[in-house]
Formats: C-alpha cells, sequence, structure tokens
C-alpha cells in the first residue's frame, strides 16, 4: 500500500487536520502529566537539511525520542547528497532503512520526487513553497486559546511566502476568512489564490486588511534563499510591520502568530511579540506536539 505523505496540507482531509490538532493537544498534556506514549518504539526519522533550522530539528528530535524511537540528521555536507547522489535513489536507499523521512528543502519538487520513490511516510519540513507542520502548530494554538477556526477572519501580514501559501491551505481545509496583505509582487501563488476565492482575499493597506481579524501572522521579509535581497525588501515592506497599532485595528481579543524567527523591528516589533500574553513560545512548543501527532497518524495508522 502507498504510503501517507505530508507534501503540503493538501495531502490531509478537513477532519484529519482537526484531528491531528486534537490528538497534539492530547499529546501535549500527556507529555506534561508523565503519561508514557511510546507509540512508535523502534521506529526512526530520516531527517535531511537542506537549509538551516532551530525548531524543526529540535522538535522532531525530541518528538521521535518521546515516541519512543530515534532520528537521524542528514545534511547535504554530510551525505551523499551533496556529492550530486540523485534524490530518488537516496529516497529508495532510505525508506529501506528508516520508517520515514523528513526534509527540509528549497524546491517543492524535492519533496515531490522524494515521496514520489520512498515506501514510507515523507514529511515536508519547509519548502520554498509550504511550511505545513508549522500550521499544524498555529492551527493547534489557535483552537488551544481560542476554540474552532471555522469562520474567522485571519490576517495574513508581509510576505506571500511558503507560510502564506499553507495559510491559504489551511483556510480550505478549516473553512476560515484569509485577508491577505503584501506589498505588490511579493503576492502568494497565483493557482491557490485562483482555487480559493471563496475564502481568500488579497488588500493592500494592512490597516484595512486587518480590521477585525481574531488572528494575525506574520513571517521574514526575507525567506532562506532570500538573503541577498534583503535590502530591497526593507525598502518594500517598510509598511508592512506588526506594531500595537496595527493589533489595535484587529479583534480586542486577536491573537498574533509567527513561525520564528523573528526580525524585531522588521516585520513585528518588540512589544507586539514579547508581550505578556504572546503566545508565540507557546506556538514554537506546539511544533513538537504537533509533530508528535502527524509521525503517530503517518505511522500507526
Ligand atoms: N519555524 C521554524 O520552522 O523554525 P526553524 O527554522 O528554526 O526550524
Ligand atoms: N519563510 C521562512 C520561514 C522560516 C521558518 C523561511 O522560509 O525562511
Amino acid at each position: 500500500m502507498a504510503p501517507r505523505h505530508l507534501r503540503s496540507l493538501q495531502d490531509l482531509s478537513s477532519a484529519e487536520f482537526i484531528q491531528l490538532i486534537t490528538r497534539a493537544s492530547e499529546l501535549k498534556t500527556m507529555l506534561r502529566e508523565g503519561t508514557p506514549h511510546e507509540y512508535l518504539l523502534n521506529k526512526s526519522l530520516a531527517m535531511i537539511f537542506e537549509k538551516s533550522s532551530t525548531r524543526t530539528r529540535v522538535s522532531f528530535e525530541a518528538g521521535m525520542t518521546q515516541l519512543g524511537g530515534s532520528s537521524i540528521f542528514l545534511s547535504p555536507a554530510d551525505s551523499q547528497l551533496g556529492r550530486g547522489e540523485p534524490i530518488a535513489d537516496t529516497a529508495r536507499v532510505l525508506s529501506r532503512m528508516v520508517d520515514a523521512i523528513m526534509v527540509r528543502t528549497f524546491s517543492q519538487d524535492t519533496v515531490e520526487q522524494l515521496a514520489e520513490h520512498s515506501s514510507v511516510p515523507v514529511i515536508n519540513g519547509l519548502s520554498d513553497t509550504f511550511h505545513p507542520c508549522q500550521l499544524l502548530a498555529d492551527m493547534q494554538t489557535y483552537f488551544e486559546h481560542r476554540g474552532n477556526i471555522q469562520g474567522r477572519r485571519v490576517c495574513w501580514v508581509g510576505d506571500g511566502n511558503n507560510m502564506c501559501n499553507s495559510y491559504i491551505n489551511a483556510a480550505a481545509l478549516l473553512d476560515f476568512e484569509l485577508v491577505i496583505t503584501c506589498p505588490e509582487g511579493y503576492e502568494p501563488l497565483q493557482s491557490l489564490m485562483e482555487n480559493n476565492q471563496n475564502r481568500v482575499s488579497l488588500v493592500r493597506d494592512p490597516a484595512e486588511a486587518v480590521a477585525g481579524a481574531a488572528l494575525v501572522a506574520t513571517d521574514v521579509w526575507a525567506s532562506m534563499g532570500q538573503e541577498g535581497e534583503m535590502q530591497n525588501r526593507r525598502v518594500d515592506f517598510a509598511d508592512f510591520e506588526v506594531t500595537t497599532e496595527l493589533m489595535a485595528r484587529a479583534a480586542s481579543d486577536a491573537l498574533f502568530l509567527h513561525c520564528l524567527p523573528a526580525h524585531r523591528g522588521e516585520e513585528v516589533s518588540a512589544e507586539v511579540i514579547d508581550a505578556a500574553d504572546s503566545v508565540v513560545w507557546e506556538e514554537a512548543e506546539n511544533r513538537l506536539h504537533a509533530q508528535k501527532a502527524l509521525l503517530e497518524f503517518l505511522l500507526c495508522s
């Protein structure tokens, strides 16, 4: 039987997305209470990182350990990937040795190729196009603090990047309204916008876009691989900082989320991200719980 993958959120049904969020919260409680949950005893996860990571690497490694399994870190610098071994061959070999493969890479096509040639589940740990694992954690965080997001208004402020594309997928699956505000030339995938016109819109003015939002989310102005564009982007995104003034236009109980790492004074002010009631640290922690739920779902069901 072909394995299930998480190449993007489009690999999940709405019910499965909710199920994962619910299970993530259960696993969080079990960990806090010291309840054993070694559901992946002796299972192993290969993790290919072609880009840097703090949260993704640590949450997958710690998560596998807590589930009774183990993980293996691979980077191009110290594997044959860096010497040109095809991704398809890597998928064929790894999937004969491990129970799942996580990949953080540039092209979404690398994720697709790995999945095509792997006989075990492949998880997208971020590509230039999508970051589905972060959305599991973001939605878990929203549900834990505010309940179901269905019908709510969510505002994405800033770059139409991998996170923004994943917010569009989440809007479709969880049935929320998504308003995107970005400078001209920094829009998310056009096909995603076109396929989700019923719930996703583009509003150029950030103040107008965040009005009444129950959730405001943002991300860095230059993603990994775009470092050379930083100077230009600082100019283009100057009006897209999430400040206390901007948040004041959202709903009075609006949550602010940021996948991290953050650049204070660029996409978000220190006052917003470091507020006493900021949930971004819990959002980061939820990567651990959400991915444990995902691993359990992909490997045990
Ligand atoms: N949010 C996120 O994916 O963080 P890392 O780049 O540290 O993994
Ligand atoms: N958009 C960012 C997310 C980092 C977690 C990037 O791709 O670098």
